[in-house]
């Protein structure tokens, strides 16, 4: 095989309903479904290029050597691509955020997309969104979701191989033209990440269990939601979820607590906001930034009336966004 070099683009997404635990650790199997949007404003591109006279892998992130731990991570995923190219070339990795990194946004579900995408297009894999979807999973769990555009669905899955444990989407971007703003409250690094997060909460916390019982009764009711594009009981369910996620994690030993003090005062002015006939929801993953989810009427009324709050980094605002894909092709 001679060099071959691909350029891939993905956009982050969000979970409505969360994904927090894993049922199975080595291939990041979910023990709970989850139901994201993807998010046009944040993309990762990457481009992947396997090369005979290369001694090793190298990773770049916006143009810097990345470190040993996000290396290894890339790396491993590199080599399941050799293994299902049956190539052994080594490749130079470059990836690029167009969203401020170190802005606590997670990059690892656009990262991870991008990645499957760009490594199995260079390494001449012709593998449908179903396969790319179970590889990126393996990267991070919330990756398999990005290879998909509008609302997307991940499944728990039941074999063991984890490969039904994949993403399929529920509508396009265009099925329901629903907006976020991204309130960054703060830029520190996140001190837990989510899969330590996830597995010291699986191991302590004693709502876990019940965490993993209610999660398809919480995966049907957000399914009801979209399908009647009813915004007032998306929004209820997108907070529960959210809510119920923290809660099992701060109830974890020693406790996870992702938020600071702008993110619970954000927490209380979106309710305020809705309660004033702004209707808005809010939802947090593993960290303090705070997302809301609002129709497009609303967004930059909400957005003059959220900068208000001192202490707001930044704001993003999004629609919805599409599939990853290759964009040299
Ligand atoms: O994909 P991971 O391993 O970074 O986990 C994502 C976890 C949450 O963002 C908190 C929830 C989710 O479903 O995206």
């Amino acid at each position: 095989m001679n060099s071959f070099s691909r350029t891939a683009r993905a956009h982050a997404n969000i979970a409505l309903i969360k994904y927090w635990g894993k049922r199975y650790i080595p291939l990041n199997l979910p023990a709970v479904g989850s139901i994201s949007l993807t998010l046009e404003a944040l993309t990762t591109t990457t481009t992947v290029a396997f090369r005979p006279d290369l001694a090793a892998d190298s990773l770049f992130l916006n143009d810097i050597q990345a470190n040993d731990k996000q290396s290894k991570r890339v790396f491993e995923f590199l080599d399941r691509i050799r293994d299902l190219a049956n190539i052994s070339h080594f490749a130079t990795v470059h990836s690029e955020n167009n969203f401020p990194t170190g802005a606590g946004l997670a990059s690892s579900a656009s990262g991870f997309a991008a990645l499957a995408v760009a490594a199995a297009g260079a390494a001449k894999l012709d593998l449908s969104n179903s396969k790319l979807s179970e590889l990126a999973r393996l990267g991070s769990g919330s990756a398999a979701r990005s290879i998909f555009g509008g609302f997307v669905e991940m499944h728990l899955g039941a074999k063991k191989d984890g490969s039904d444990a994949v993403a399929t989407q529920i509508e396009n971007k265009d099925y329901w033209p629903l907006e976020l703003l991204i309130l960054i409250t703060s830029t520190e690094h996140k001190k837990i990440g989510s899969t330590e997060g996830m597995n010291r909460t699986a191991e302590t916390s004693p709502y876990y269990q019940q965490w993993v019982d209610t999660g398809p009764k919480d995966m049907r009711a957000m399914k009801d939601a979209i399908s009647r594009k009813d915004f007032s009981y998306l929004g209820e369910l997108t907070e529960y979820s959210c809510l119920k996620m923290h809660a099992l994690a701060m109830a974890a030993n020693p406790g996870i607590i992702y938020w600071n003090p702008l993110t619970m005062r954000l927490i209380e002015t979106v309710r305020e906001l809705r309660a004033g006939g702004l209707e808005a929801y809010f939802t947090i993953d593993a960290g303090p930034q705070v997302k809301v989810i609002c129709k497009p009427e609303n967004s930059e009324q909400l957005r003059a009336k959220l900068r208000e709050i001192p202490g707001i980094k930044s704001i993003l605002h999004t629609r919805l966004g599409g599939p990853a894909k290759l964009l040299d092709s």
